[in-house]
């Protein structure tokens, strides 16, 4: 049976069924579209499936003719899970967040599991590629699997391999971020290596999930230490009368042993600042702590006060109260050239400001409208940058260095700038540090 799958993956009849048709799923549907494969999508949310069968995009960097020649090739997007039972191959690309306690919200891998299990059939691969912690697969899908009477690594296979996806990074593509892949039994990785190595160029073999689930979380983990040790020189060097980003530079150029790593106004994005806390979770079962884990999120939780003290003290410079200041928050993605908002640490600055009075607006050319998000609401729109607007507001805070702003009019026109990513490497009288 699995050579049977091996050999449909390797002639592309196999057809390909992507679960969860967010930033990760999306591409991926492309991928395999593109390399000659049929592909299904399936998604629970209905906007998303109806906006993809008529054509259109709902991600900023993934242009809608990409859809429409999907749509050519044969790929269709559906709500109705009965559909997996035609498809060969499914991959879980659904969210994986933390609960209000920080805890792992496993509920949409488990939701999604539960709904395709009466549609699972012999000789398909199921691969969940949604970021978690060790022993998920193992622990949750295997269970679930052999319950719908299926024998793993005889009539079913079973892997995990997680997303490298980096939206907007235009330096690697889906097809070029090699993927690391392990299998519940040695056939369920073969399996998987077949599957994956007709979309990307190089699979990294490991010798279970666990550990490939792990080898995430390491990845993940390692940026979110590294940014809460940056974070920390950052405001030791402030008081210091240093700036951190020119010890980075300089720092940079030692050609082993160092990797720079940035400061900012804290951590965004679906990942670092949730992932590291799947582990926290698990290592507790264990009877172990996650200290670096802690300690970097502790660091980089305190960065957006850390920043609103350093808008308060340009402000005081000038006279000024923060109560009834206008601020113009610049960037509201949580990073450069994205439209995407998940934790954006903006949104906490945004907050705490408008928590001590002051008047907040944004600007942001990638988020025209301040969208709706679980739990936070403004009622704003982007404020187009002229001269003029620059001008109006007491403070600008550069949040996000998206590559579209004009730094140099900015400054020009600007009462005082907070700028928390080191765009403004040279001295400027009303240039702040943050
Ligand atoms: N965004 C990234 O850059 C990135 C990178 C690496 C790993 N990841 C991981 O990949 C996973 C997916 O992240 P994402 O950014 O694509 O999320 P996303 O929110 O953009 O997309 C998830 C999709 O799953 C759908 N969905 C939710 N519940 C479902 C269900 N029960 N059945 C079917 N579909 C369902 C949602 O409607 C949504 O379209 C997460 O575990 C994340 O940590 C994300």
């Amino acid at each position: 049976m699995n050579t049977n799958l091996i050999e449909r993956i390797k002639n592309k009849s196999a057809i390909i069924g992507i679960v969860g048709l967010g930033y990760v799923g999306l591409p991926l549907v492309l991928r395999y579209m593109e390399v000659g494969f049929k592909v299904l999508g399936i998604d629970v949310d209905k906007a998303k499936v109806e906006k993809l069968n008529a054509g259109g995009s709902y991600i900023e960097h993934i242009a809608p003719e990409s859809i429409k020649r999907a749509l050519k090739g044969g790929f269709d997007a559906t709500g109705d899970f009965s559909r997996a039972r035609g498809v060969d191959v499914l991959i879980l690309c659904v969210p994986t967040p933390l609960n209000q306690y920080r805890e792992p919200d496993l509920s949409f891998v488990l939701d999604t599991t539960d709904a395709l299990v009466p549609y699972l059939r012999k000789g398909q691969l199921l691969s969940l590629e949604s970021t978690t912690y060790p022993g998920t697969t193992e622990e949750e899908l295997l269970p679930r699997v052999t319950s719908a009477g299926l024998e793993v690594g005889k009539d079913f296979f079973l892997v995990y391999s997680p997303e490298r996806e980096d939206p907007g990074n235009q330096s690697y593509t889906t097809s070029t971020i090699p993927k690391v892949c392990g299998g519940q039994t040695e056939t369920c990785l073969k399996a998987g290596i077949a599957l994956y190595q007709e979309a990307v160029e190089q699979v990294v073999p490991v010798s279970s999930t666990k550990a490939a689930e792990m080898t995430k979380l390491l990845e993940n983990i390692y940026r979110a230490v590294n940014i809460g040790l940056v974070n920390e020189m950052k405001v030791v060097s402030d008081k210091m009368g240093i700036d951190i980003h020119e010890v980075i530079k300089a720092a940079g150029t030692k050609p082993f042993g160092f990797t720079p790593f940035y400061p900012g106004p804290g951590l965004g994005g679906h990942c670092i600042p949730i992932d590291p806390f799947y582990l926290t979770w698990k290592a507790r079962e264990y009877g172990l702590n996650t200290r670096f884990i802690e300690l970097a999120g502790e660091v980089n939780a305190n960065m957006p006060s850390w920043v609103v003290s350093k808008v308060v003290d340009g402000l005081n410079e000038a006279g000024k109260a923060l109560k009834n200041s206008k601020i113009l928050v610049l960037g509201i993605a949580y990073k450069p050239n994205v439209d995407d908002m998940r934790e954006s640490p903006s949104v906490e600055l945004m907050e705490l400001l408008e928590g001590k009075g002051a008047l907040v607006e944004y600007s942001d050319p990638h988020v025209p409208v301040f969208p709706q998000m679980r739990e936070h609401h403004f009622d704003l729109q982007s404020i187009e940058l002229t001269e003029r607007a620059v001008a109006s507001y007491d403070c600008i805070l550069l949040a996000t260095n998206h590559r579209g702003f004009d730094y140099d009019m900015i400054q020009s026109y600007a009462k005082l700038i907070v700028d928390t990513r080191g765009v403004y490497q040279r001295k400027q009288h009303n240039v702040i540090k943050a």
